[in-house]
């Protein structure tokens, strides 16, 4: 997989360092809140596991799967709930959590679904930001790092479900996908 990509953007102890500054910075917000903490499947897999483990304060897990209708590589907004979440989250505290955002649709939708389900406060942190993708305003509460606006994969982010499990993030060689 190593010889795919074209450069290494994160390695395993940058990821490692944002993920500790953010558990801390939450651990300091989220006290005496018991937040429940969604991943958002798949690609957020590898981040919330290692997240919530520097979260050093009661809380709850839950998994939300959602799809993009239409083409797969471009996204349109109009999202469908292929798994939901286990509990209810009215009454409370709810932080999403996202590997990337990018043209933001994903969470934008989300954010309004658990507002609407009258969550107490939703929030999101991110681990990375990809703005220069945006089609809609969102705002990230939480945000490890910003990156540039090309094709990354690791850490949880696939090109066709690969990649996901490399330690690392990179930037895939564009002969990758433009076979
Ligand atoms: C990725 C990522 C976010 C979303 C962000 O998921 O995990 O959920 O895209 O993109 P957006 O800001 O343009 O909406 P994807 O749909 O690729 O599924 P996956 O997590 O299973 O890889």
């Amino acid at each position: 997989m190593h010889s795919d990509l074209k450069k290494i953007l994160f390695t395993e102890q940058q990821i490692n360092s944002a993920v500790r500054k953010l558990g801390a910075q939450l651990s300091t917000e989220y006290v005496d809140k018991q937040p429940i903490v969604i991943c958002v499947l798949k690609g957020a897999v590898l981040f919330m596991v290692d997240l919530v483990k520097r979260m050093e304060i009661p809380l709850e897990m839950d998994f939300m799967a959602i799809s993009s209708y239409g083409d797969s590589s471009q996204s349109t907004g109009v999202v469908r709930i292929l798994k939901d979440l286990d509990r209810p989250v009215e009454g409370r505290h709810v932080l999403i959590v996202e590997d990337i955002v990018d043209t933001g649709l994903t969470l934008a939708y989300l954010k309004e679904t658990l507002l609407h389900r009258h969550a107490s406060s939703v929030r999101v942190v991110a681990l990375f930001d990809k703005p220069e993708g945006r089609k809609v305003e969102i705002s990230i509460d939480y945000c490890g790092y910003t990156v540039p606006n090309d094709f990354i994969v690791g850490y949880g982010l696939d090109y066709a479900e690969k990649y996901r499990n490399l330690p690392y993030v990179g930037v895939l060689k564009p002969e990758v996908y433009c076979k």
